[in-house]
């Protein structure tokens, strides 16, 4: 089988560093939110692996909810166009919500998100990211909890695909050129 590293040229994120900063931002939510009932809305599929750890770093109760949208399919620019594959499936009414995502790259998803939610009646509503471009920026997403920015490069690992490969690594890396040209 071929080898996955020879589609890698650089280790951008360890998950040592990612686990460290999930838990630093975990910290900080807990303080924010103590005594409030917070849910927290993964974006699949990018955001499981960061979900999984940031929830098992929290220490108090946060409930998962998830929702499903896709923009960018087999390629590696945003369409722009974002679609629902799956609803949540709790009422976000009075509820302190916590959107969680793997990146903010353009901002299209998030700002799509974050207009679609404004209308559930939510208490509060926020954005983990645990990786974003700025210089890749098309909006400017209000992101309070922020992991690592970074350079604008097509990074794949700890749940972020390319063409639904190499969510499993185990890093966060920048994917060789010659995979997607
Ligand atoms: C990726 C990523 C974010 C979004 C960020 O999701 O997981 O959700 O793109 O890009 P943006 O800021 O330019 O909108 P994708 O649409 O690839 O779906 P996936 O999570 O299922 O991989
Ligand atoms: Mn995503
Ligand atoms: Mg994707």
């Amino acid at each position: 089988a071929a080898d996955i590293q020879d589609d890698l040229t650089q280790i951008l994120v360890t998950e040592e560093e990612i686990l460290a900063k999930l838990q630093e931002l975990a910290d900080r939510v807990a303080a924010d939110y103590e005594g409030k009932d917070l849910v927290l809305v993964g974006v699949l599929k990018g955001a499981v692996m960061v979900m999984a750890d940031f929830a098992r770093a929290l220490p108090m109760h946060a409930p998962m909810d998830w929702m499903a949208v896709s923009s960018y399919g087999a390629s590696t620019k945003s369409s722009g166009v974002v679609q629902i594959r799956k609803d949540l499936d709790t009422d976000l009414h009075d509820k302190h919500v916590l959107i969680v995502e793997d990146i903010i790259d353009s901002g299209l998803t998030l700002s799509w998100l974050l207009e679609n939610f404004e209308s559930r009646g939510a208490e509060s509503i926020e954005v983990l990211a645990l990786l974003r471009k700025p210089e890749a920026a098309k909006v400017e997403i209000d992101c309070k909890y922020v992991g690592f920015d970074i350079p604008v490069e097509f990074v794949v690992g700890y749940g972020l695909d390319y063409a639904e490969r190499y969510r499993n690594l185990r890093d966060v890396a920048v994917l060789a050129p010659h995979v997607y040209m």
